[in-house]
Formats: structure tokens, sequence, C-alpha cells
């Protein structure tokens, strides 16, 4: 057995496939099973890659710095679901049926109005997203593949509008309004004065690129599980919403500004620091399972966008400066302290700061962060249906109790209160 094992590994030609097959297979023999499934590869796909070594991500192939600087929301949507860039034909289509899709019914903005304005907006939104599926009766049939395609293109236009009606209290508000482009439209749903501005539309739209696709992680994870038992387009979605929610998850973005308002100003980041280490809790933004050097994503925001934002005389509040130099100072503190563990500040890390710039509540960073996710989640979704499927049904270690039996005058003890019960 173990000679064929290494007859096998031997014949891996990628080294980095072959360590990571070895580690697999240590694992297995120490643990018995993966903890977090990490470094298991459920699914082959074609969609994005990382190189967590080199700290490189690409979307198609394509290095997603160069996408963000030149490419535009539309142009992400067709390429991660076609696999290449769209003519211009093409791209000015699927900008004309985002922005006429982008309408939400009546019968279900109204539901969303009635929702608990103290809801947190990840909520609203996964219960949005339901809503509309409870909207689609035919949303079951999703072996019709074109009309699911259809449907996916439309939860796409449709994410927008659900947050907009619930942070904007109105009913109307997707209906009978121009944009030039998707990503305006986006930004109009938390600032419609800033979305007049072109050089914010354009920071926005980035942010929104650099979120689109991120290989396995825990949300696209449970699109494809979800996926493979033949669930609704509705279905995968919501639950990758509500997995995106979590601190561990896209949520670490809202919580990165809590923390920097909490420590409120540079003298006090290394005493937080060494008190949360000392408690063994994790320092939010911080970190990642795959990147064992900087997150490409997370250097694009500090080194393009947050100097263009900070730099650019732009009105900004004074206070977000002083959270801007105390997220400089943890990142020094990190950097040196944790040297050699490979933990970096990650893309939530600093896109709280260029989204709070923008005048965004952080409750609402994470749906920004799923505005731009779920281009990536539909084009896993997509690669789902085109694939031969196997309902995801990973195996267990099952350390229960051995088999047992209930004593026989248990059994009679409940018929005599069930009958007393009943004659009560
Ligand atoms: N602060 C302090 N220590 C940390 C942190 C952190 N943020 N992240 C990891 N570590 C340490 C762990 O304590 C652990 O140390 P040990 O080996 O001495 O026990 C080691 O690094 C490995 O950490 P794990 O939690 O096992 O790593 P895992 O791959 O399971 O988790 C994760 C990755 C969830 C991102 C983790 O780093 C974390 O919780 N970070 C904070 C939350 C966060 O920023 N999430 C956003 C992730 S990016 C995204 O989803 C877009």
């Amino acid at each position: 057995m173990i000679n064929r094992i290494r007859e096998l590994l031997s014949g891996i030609e990628d080294n980095e496939r072959k360590k990571k097959d070895e580690q697999i297979i240590y694992t297995l023999l120490e643990k018995g099973y993966f903890p977090g499934l990490d470094g298991i590869p459920v699914i082959k796909s074609a969609i994005s890659h990382i190189d967590g070594e080199k700290g490189l991500l690409t979307y198609r192939g394509y290095p997603v710095q160069e996408l963000a600087e030149n490419c535009t929301y539309e142009d992400i949507c067709y390429l991660l679901v076609h696999g290449e860039l769209p003519s211009y034909e093409k791209w000015a289509e699927l900008r004309k049926k985002l922005l006429q899709y982008k309408e939400i019914d009546k019968n279900v903005g109204r539901v969303i109005l009635e929702m608990d304005r103290k809801l947190h907006p990840m909520y609203m939104l996964s219960a949005g997203v339901l809503l509309l599926q409870a909207n689609d009766p035919e949303c079951f049939e999703v072996d019709h593949y074109y009309n699911s395609s259809k449907r996916a293109l439309r939860l796409i236009a449709a994410l927008p509008g659900i947050i907009g009606i619930f942070l904007n209290r109105e009913i109307d508000f997707t209906n009978g309004k121009e944009f030039d482009s998707f990503a305006q439209y986006c930004l109009y749903v938390f600032n419609q004065e800033y979305a007049l501005d072109e050089f914010w539309v354009d920071i926005f739209e980035k942010i929104l690129i650099l979120h689109a696709d991120h290989t396995m992680n825990n949300s696209t994870f449970s699109v494809r599980a979800v996926a493979s038992s033949k669930a609704s387009i509705y279905a995968s979605i919501v639950s990758a919403i509500n997995s995106l929610s979590g601190p561990l998850h896209g949520g670490a973005n809202e919580r990165v500004i809590y923390m920097l308002e909490e420590i409120g100003s540079i003298d006090n980041v290394e005493n937080y620091i060494n008190d949360k280490l000392a408690k063994k809790e994790k320092i939010m933004g911080i970190g990642h399972r795959i990147y064992k050097t900087y997150d490409p994503r997370s250097l694009y925001l500090k080194n393009e966008i947050l100097p263009m934002i900070f730099g650019s005389g732009k009105k900004i509040d004074s206070s977000l400066y002083e959270l801007y130099k105390i997220a400089e100072k943890i990142e020094e503190i990190v950097l040196e302290k944790f040297s050699g563990k490979g933990l970096y500040p990650n893309v939530d890390f600093w896109s709280g700061l260029a989204l709070k710039a923008m005048g965004i509540e952080p409750a609402y960073f994470t749906t920004i962060f799923a505005m731009g996710r779920i281009m990536g989640w539909v084009a896993h979704w997509v690669e789902h249906m085109e694939i031969k499927n196997r309902i995801f049904w990973p195996e267990q270690l099952y350390n229960g109790l051995d088999t047992r039996h209930l004593p026989a005058e248990r059994e009679e003890e409940i018929t005599v209160s069930r009958e007393a019960a009943a004659n009560d």
C-alpha cells in the first residue's frame, strides 16, 4: 500500500501539488480527518487561482490588479462566467441587461420595508434573496439551464436594489432611474452624491472587482455544496450570503473599523494587540487560510486605492485620517510580531477605510463585498451546472456513544404520563 502511494506521488510532476498531496496523507494518518477541510480539493474549477506563496490571484488567468486597473464590473462579470473578456457588443448588452433587470417587484419591496430597521443588512439581504425565490414559483426547475442562467443574471442585478430599498426606505428606489454603469448604480445605493463623481465610482468599481472571486473560500464552497443537491440558484446564493456574513469571512471588514475606533489612538495599538494575543483572540483583518504572504487585493488597496483617496484633496473626515494611521501602526506591529508565521493584513483590513471615506456605514460593508462576490458565486454555480455533478456528501468520524436501547420501564413511564396528560 505504502509503495503504491509512493509510486502515485512520484508520478505527480507539479511539485507544489505533490507537497499538498503529501500533506493531505500526513493529516489523514495523523488526525483521521481534515479540520476545516484545510488543503482538501473538492472540485476542479477554471475560474480563479491563488498562489499563496507568491501572493498571486488570477481570474481566468489575468492578475486581479490588472483587472481592477483596467476593467469594468461588466467585463469581470462576463469574464468569470464565460472565460474571456467580452467584445464591445457583448459588454454593452450585459450593461444594458444588468441595468434593465435591476428593478425589484413591489411585493418583495413591501416586505423588505416591513423588516426591522435594526436587522443587520447581511441578514436582511439573505432574507431579500429568499423573497425573490418566493416570488418565482418555477425556480426549482434547475435543469432548465437557460432559464436558470437568466435567473443568475437577474440575481446579480437585484442585489443592490434589495439593499437600496432597505437602506433608503423607498419602495420605488430602483425604478425609473438611469445610470451610466452598473458600478455607478451600486454606489448610488449608499451615497447618491458620490455616485455623481467619477472619482468615487471608479474606486468603488475597483473594490467590487477586487472582491469578485476567490477560489474555494467558505461562501463559494457553500454555493457549490448547495448546487450539488440541485436546489435553486437562490438557495445557493443565500447560503453564500450567510456564510459571508461571518466575522471569520467577509464580516471582518465591518469589525476592522470597530476595532480601529475602539483602539482610538496610535499610542494604544501596541497594548491592544498584546492584550488580544494574551487572551488568544484574533485581530480582525489579519491572516488568511491560503496566503502565506501579502494578499494581492490587500496590497492593491493599501498601495493604490487608499493613497488615491487620502491624497486626493477630497473632503474626508479628520477622524478617518486618525483611523488610517492606527491601521498603519497595526500593520507595522503585525508584520514585525508575526514575521515567519505568514500572517498579513487581508483584504478586509484595508477595504473598510476606503468604504468609510465614501460615507458608507460599516454595517453595510459586507453587503458591498457580496455585490462584488456574487459575480464569482454565479460563475461557480454556472460551472457547477456544466460538470458531471455528484452531490457533496463528505464523511464524519463518529465519536458519540455506541448503540444503546431505551429501558423497558421508561417506555411504560412515557405511556402512563401521556395517558395522564390526555385525561387532564
Ligand atoms: N490574529 C491573531 N492570530 C491569528 C490570526 C489573527 N487574526 N489569524 C490567525 N492567527 C494565528 C492563529 O492563532 C493560529 O496560531 P497557532 O498556530 O499558534 O494556534 C495560526 O495563526 C493559524 O490560524 P487559524 O485560525 O488556524 O487559520 P485558519 O486558516 O483556520 O483561519 C482566518 C484563517 C479565518 C482568516 C483567520 O486568520 C482569522 O480568523 N482572521 C481574523 C478574521 C478575518 O480577518 N477574516 C477575514 C478573512 S479574509 C476574507 O474572508 C475575505
